[in-house]
């Protein structure tokens, strides 16, 4: 029987499970006619070993979905070795996980300030007050931004993800503004960079893009999606994370109190949620040559939904796929970081947030409630799974 796709469709975005089991058991690979944007043809993997092999063998993968258009941008997202090799060297300089560690007292305090806020007004909209704000202020000030400009940062940082919406096939319109924004942003980071010639580096990311670049190891083209990459693919991501997580334990208090009582359990917790609930939920990935997977022919340049949130979600991997479970072994072994060479390199910063800010809200979670009037609501770009706003009753 045929599947129907529909990747506009409201239903696929918030509520995909069970169109991904179908998938899963009916149709491992998955031929779409003509769903791309260019009217050419898809194919969806939804096994976790199949999710597993598109992102990780280079050799029948790639990474360049845009190929000949003004969206082929020289991201790291979407290149290939060598350039991705070299890019992401530097990347893993800039945000390796003992950068991550020694910026646990400045995130803490981040942290602290915004609950503070957050728990001094009778009401609040969580995802504006919290889950926006936390990313954006970490990887605005990794970057160098001030904070009087974090109104465009959001701005940007919603620009790029629109960008990336628009490169896997949302109309345009959907976005108006994006493309404007994102040269406002590169022109933003290209005087920033200027600025810091010569300087000393002050051990900030920015300082690490721009000895690079005066090196001659990055373009200023480069240099500057570098700054786009870490803006766009860690604040969206990170917030569905953050708020996905606090309202689970608003959802169940008896896990709420588990994790107060065992706080260092909160690393399992956020894993099995990245599992469960994958804030990315899929990628693209272009076969580089014809290949036989389930017994569909897929021709070489075809384009792949690699659907990260359905592998989470295989009996064939997680026993009991369905049920959350902080103590499930192995939890970790889920795809919502990705796999391969392009495995997210902000996980461990992720970390850090989601552990510091669940933490803290362990103490003082009774005084959070939902409004019956304004229910929480899913945020409905494609591929993202998440908040779109929460709001909340904070008794005083
Ligand atoms: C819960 C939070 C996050 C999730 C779920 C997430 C998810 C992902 C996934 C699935 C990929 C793989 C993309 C691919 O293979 O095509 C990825 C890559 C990436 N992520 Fe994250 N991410 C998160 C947080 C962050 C943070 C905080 C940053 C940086 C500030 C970041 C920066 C990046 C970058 C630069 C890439 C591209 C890496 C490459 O292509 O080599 N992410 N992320």
């Amino acid at each position: 029987m045929t599947i129907a796709i529909d990747l506009t469709a409201l239903d696929y975005r918030t509520d995909p499970w069970p169109l991904y089991e179908r998938l899963r058991e009916e149709a491992p690979v998955h031929h779409v006619r003509g769903g791309a944007w260019d009217g050419t043809d898809f194919y969806m993997y939804s096994r976790y070993d199949d999710v597993a092999e598109a992102l990780r063998d280079k050799q029948l993968y790639s990474s360049q979905i845009r190929q000949e258009d003004y969206l082929n941008l020289p991201m790291l997202v979407n290149r290939d070795a060598p350039d991705h090799t070299r890019l992401r060297h530097m990347t893993n300089q800039a945000f390796n996980a003992r950068l991550v560690r020694t910026l646990g007292d400045w995130v803490q305090d981040i942290v602290d300030k915004l609950i503070a806020d957050v728990l001094s007004q009778p009401r609040v909209e969580f995802v504006e007050a919290y889950t926006t704000e936390l990313p954006l202020r970490v990887i605005g000030g990794m970057l160098g931004i001030p904070l009087d400009r974090k109104a465009s940062l959001r701005r940007w940082s919603s620009a790029v993800m629109n960008m990336f919406a628009v490169a896997a096939g949302m109309d345009p319109d959907e976005a108006p503004g994006f493309f404007e924004d994102l040269v406002d942003f590169g022109n933003y980071m290209g005087e920033m960079a200027q600025a810091r010639k010569g300087q000393p580096n002050k051990g900030d990311i920015l300082g690490e893009l721009v000895v690079q670049h005066e090196e001659g190891n990055l373009t200023r083209d480069e240099m500057v999606t570098m700054a786009w990459s870490f803006v766009a693919a860690g604040h969206e991501t990170t917030m569905n994370l953050l708020g996905g997580g606090f309202k689970m334990l608003l959802d169940d208090p008896a896990l709420a109190a588990r994790l107060r009582a065992e706080p260092d359990r909160t690393r399992d917790y956020i894993e099995e949620y990245l599992r469960f609930y994958a804030p990315t939920q899929w990628l693209l990935r272009r076969t580089r040559e014809d290949i036989v997977r389930h017994g569909v022919h897929i021709p070489r340049g075809a384009l792949i939904h690699v659907l990260l949130g359905s592998a989470n979600r295989d009996p064939r991997r997680f026993d009991r796929p369905d049920v959350f479970d902080i103590n499930r072994p192995g939890n970790a072994a889920h795809m919502g970081f990705g796999a391969g060479p392009h495995f997210c390199p902000g996980a461990a910063l992720s970390r850090l947030l989601a552990d510091r800010s669940f933490r803290a809200y362990y103490e003082c979670i009774d005084r959070f409630s939902f409004d019956p009037a304004d229910p929480p609501q899913l945020r409905t770009r494609q591929g993202s799974y998440g908040l779109a706003r929460m709001p909340l009753i904070v008794s005083q």
